[in-house]
C-alpha cells in the first residue's frame, strides 16, 4: 500500500495582503490556516479567529512585525512550537530605530551617520547646526509614516517637537533619529535567516510616498515591482556587507535571530547603504516576490525556524510582477466592488489588505492600504499593464492609487 506523507501544517498570523500572499505560496504544499485571516486569504487557507497560543501546527509564521516586538515568537517557542520569526531581542531592530543604528554601526554596516535625541531643545539646536536636507525619524514603530525628509529647517524643527511631545505618534516620538540624507535609489532585499545563515531572495523596489512622481508622505509602501533591473543582489554583496554582520553581531550577544532580515537599502554613490532594517516580510514586496517563486517555501521556512537553513528549492520567479495598493481615506464599510472581474483577468490576482464581509457584502475594514493588485508577466511591461488592467475593474469608497509604479523600470 502507499504511504503518503502528511502535509506540513502551517498557523500564519495576520490579515494584511503579505499574509495573502503568504498563503497563496505556503499553501502549494502546506496545509495553511490563518489567524486572523481576511476574505481574501479564506480563499486559499482556512481562517479562524484564535490567539496563536491557542492553535497547534508544525510551523508557525508571524506576518507583522507588532506581534514580533511584543514577543509573540517567544511565547510560542516557550510552548514548544516551531516559529518563523524572531524573538522580541531580534524583533528591536525594528522595533527601536535608535537600537537598530547603534547594532549597525557596531557591526560596521555601511549606513547614514545619526544622533538620537530625546530632548527638543537639544534637538533643534542639531539641526539648526546642520545643513538639510534633515531626516527625523520615530525610534518607535510608526506603520512606515514615522519619517520626514525636508530641506525646510522649520518643517524640521517642529516636526522633531511634536514627535518629542508625543503629538504625532504618541509614545513611538519619545526619542527621534536624526540621520545624515542619503540619495539613490532604494532597493528592498529580504533574507530568510536560521541564527546563523540566510538566504537572499530576489530584490523588490517600494514605492514609499503617496502620490505619483514621490510626492507627498511616507506611508506602508503604495507599489512595488521586481525583479530590478540591473540589479543583482550577489553582486551588490548585499550578504556579505549587510545580513552576515548583523547576524554575527547578533549572535555574539545571544540573539538567535530565525525569520526574515527585510534590508532597505539605498544605491548611494558611494555604494549601497542601510536606510532600515525590518524584522518580517515586507509589505507589499512580499506579494511581488514571494507567490512566483518556486520549490517550497514552508520547507524553507521550517529549516530557518529549525537553525538548519534547506532551500527546498526555493528560486527565483520566472515572471516579472508588479503590484499597485489601492488604499482610501474613507470610513470602514464602504463596499468593494469588481474585485472578481480583476482576479479573472489572465495573469492578475487580488491580494486582500484590510478588507471585511459584512451581510455578504465585500468591503473595507479601515482607511489605509485596502487592496493589492498584482500583474504577473514575462517583463514588467506586461505585468504592469496587467496590474493597471485589474485596478481599472475595481471600484472602493475613497479609493486612490499611483499611475506611475513601474513606470520607469518598465520602460527600459
Ligand atoms: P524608513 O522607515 O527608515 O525606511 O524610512 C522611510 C523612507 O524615508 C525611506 O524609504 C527613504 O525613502 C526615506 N529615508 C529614510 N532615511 C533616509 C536617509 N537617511 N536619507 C534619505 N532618505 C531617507
Ligand atoms: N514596504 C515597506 C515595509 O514593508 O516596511
Amino acid at each position: 500500500m502507499a504511504t503518503t506523507l502528511a502535509a506540513m501544517r502551517v498557523v500564519v498570523v495576520g490579515s494584511g495582503a503579505r499574509e495573502h500572499a503568504l498563503c497563496v505560496a505556503l499553501s502549494r504544499t502546506a496545509d495553511v490556516t490563518c489567524t486572523p485571516g481576511s476574505p481574501g486569504i479564506a480563499g486559499v487557507a482556512t481562517c479562524v479567529d484564535d490567539e496563536a497560543e491557542k492553535l497547534e501546527a508544525d510551523l508557525f509564521v508571524i506576518g507583522p512585525e507588532a506581534p514580533l516586538v511584543d514577543g509573540l515568537a517567544d511565547r510560542l517557542r516557550a510552548q514548544g512550537k516551531r516559529v518563523f520569526g524572531p524573538g522580541a531581542d531580534g524583533a528591536l531592530l525594528e522595533g527601536s530605530k535608535a537600537y537598530m543604528k547603534q547594532v549597525v554601526r557596531d557591526a560596521g554596516v555601511p549606513t547614514a551617520q545619526y544622533e538620537t535625541f530625546d530632548d527638543a531643545d537639544a534637538a533643534e539646536s542639531y539641526l539648526r547646526s546642520s545643513t538639510g536636507p534633515y531626516v527625523i525619524k520615530t525610534d518607535g514603530l510608526a506603520a512606515g509614516k514615522g519619517v520626514l525628509v525636508t530641506d525646510d529647517l522649520d518643517a524640521a524643527i517642529t516636526d522633531v517637537r511634536d514627535k518629542l511631545s508625543g503629538a504625532t505618534f504618541g509614545g513611538a516620538g519619545a526619542t527621534v533619529v536624526i540621520e545624515e540624507c542619503m540619495a539613490g535609489p532604494e532597493l528592498s532585499v529580504l533574507a530568510v535567516c536560521d541564527g546563523r545563515n540566510y538566504v537572499l531572495l530576489p530584490a523588490a523596489q517600494d514605492f514609499k510616498r503617496m502620490f505619483d512622481g514621490d510626492e507627498g508622505p511616507n506611508t506602508g509602501g503604495m507599489g512595488a515591482y521586481s525583479p530590478v533591473p540591473g540589479v543583482d543582489v550577489d553582486a551588490l554583496q548585499v550578504g556579505p556587507l549587510f545580513v552576515q554582520p548583523t547576524l554575527d553581531y547578533l549572535t555574539g550577544r545571544g540573539v538567535d535571530y530565525r525569520g526574515v532580515l527585510y534590508v532597505g537599502l539605498m544605491l548611494t554613490p558611494d555604494g549601497p547603504k542601510l536606510v532600515e532594517y525590518n524584522v518580517r516580510f515586507g509589505d507589499p514586496e512580499t506579494e511581488v516576490v514571494v507567490p512566483g517563486m518556486q520549490g517550497d517555501l514552508a520547507g524553507l521556512l521550517a529549516s530557518a525556524a529549525d537553525g538548519a537553513l534547506d532551500p527546498f528549492g526555493v528560486g527565483r520567479p520566472r515572471d516579472a510582477a508588479v503590484i499597485v495598493m489601492i488604499a482610501s481615506d474613507a470610513p470602514a464599510g464602504g463596499v468593494i466592488v469588481g474585485v472578481e472581474n480583476a482576479d479573472a483577468i489572465d495573469g492578475v490576482t487580488v491580494f486582500h489588505a484590510r478588507t471585511e464581509t459584512r451581510d455578504g457584502a465585500l468591503v473595507t475594514a479601515g482607511s489605509g492600504r485596502i487592496l493589492g493588485v498584482v500583474g504577473r508577466g514575462h517583463t514588467l511591461r506586461e505585468a504592469r499593464e496587467r496590474a493597471y488592467a485589474g485596478v481599472n475593474e475595481i471600484n472602493l469608497p475613497g479609493g486612490y492609487y499611483r499611475t506611475d509604479i513601474a513606470l520607469k523600470a518598465s520602460s527600459l
